[in-house]
């Protein structure tokens, strides 16, 4: 069984660190150690586990111990926007990880639905976070899945990065923009199809592309991707146009589409 709470206490936030090392193979520059891990939760920020829970024999008074794991984390940083009618407090989520082993059951979409909840709960209505462009089923899960929306491109934002699934490509990001209670996010939230866009331009990724970063002969190809996309980006963002859908072709490239926002 999998259950989706806040973390408690250092041992729990240490096994969110082991988790990011696993998931990135970050070196020490660029692991988040334990330490922000608290201090996120503590000033108002996320630090939200998946358990997988499961009996471990009887305890000395015979009575059945429960062990928990870890399995999933999301971790999120609170932020303020400058707004005409003064500071925005929002929530910025930095990372989201699950274990292999449980991967594409739905926990990442747990994850993200329950930091939504517990944002709402405190009256924060704007979530946002940054993703490559180039992972296929990020953006499936982002747009598709969640219903965030994209009008910003953040050429190599963190520089250069020790994560394995950069690939050694420039750290490129959309922005994904999570309005947590407009009607589209509900209708996802609940299942119901959501209403209907005019798409005016669409951008794809190639399926290959993760084959290509992986591996030193082919990465050029997916530089240049990365590249073409960049440029194609920039222009529709230059233009209005916004990423607000997204879909896979029938050989499973990545598509997305853009068109304005109503
Ligand atoms: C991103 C991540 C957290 C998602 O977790 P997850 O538990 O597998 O996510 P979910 O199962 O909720 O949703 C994934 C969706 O993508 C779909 N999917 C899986 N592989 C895919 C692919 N290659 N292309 C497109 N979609 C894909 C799944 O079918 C699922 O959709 P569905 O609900 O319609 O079936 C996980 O893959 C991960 O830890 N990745 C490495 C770290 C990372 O990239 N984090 C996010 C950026 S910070």
């Amino acid at each position: 069984m999998i259950r989706i709470r806040s973390c408690a206490g250092m041992d729990e936030m240490e096994a969110c660190v082991d988790l990011q090392i696993e998931t990135w193979g970050y070196d020490e520059n660029d692991v988040i150690p334990r330490k922000t891990f608290l201090l996120a939760q503590k000033i108002g920020g996320q630090v939200l586990g998946a358990f997988e829970t499961g009996s471990e024999g009887a305890s000395e008074r015979g009575s059945k111990e429960v062990h928990e794991t870890l399995v999933g984390f999301a971790m999120s940083l609170p932020g303020l926007k400058s707004t005409p009618n003064g500071p925005k407090p929002y929530i910025h989520s930095h990372m989201l990880a699950v274990r292999p082993s449980h991967r594409n059951r739905g926990l990442g979409a747990q994850l993200k639905w329950e930091q939504r909840r517990e944002a709402l709960s405190r009256g924060i209505r704007h979530m946002e976070w940054t993703f490559d462009p180039l992972e296929i089923k990020n953006a499936f899960l982002n747009i598709h899945r969640l219903g965030a929306v994209a009008g910003e491109y953040r050429v190599n934002f963190y520089g250069v990065s020790s994560s394995r699934l950069q690939g050694g490509l420039p750290t490129d990001r959309l922005l994904a923009e999570w309005e947590l209670d407009s009607p589209r996010v509900e209708a996802l939230l609940a299942r119901r199809p959501a209403a209907v866009r005019i798409i005016e331009e669409r951008i794809l990724v190639p399926a290959s592309i993760e084959r290509w970063k992986a591996s030193e002969a082919t990465r050029e190809r997916a530089f240049d991707v990365q590249l073409e996309n960049r440029q194609k980006f920039q222009q529709a963002f230059s233009r209005g146009l916004v990423v607000v859908g997204f879909s896979l072709d029938a050989e499973g490239n990545g598509v997305y589409e853009l068109g304005l926002l109503s």
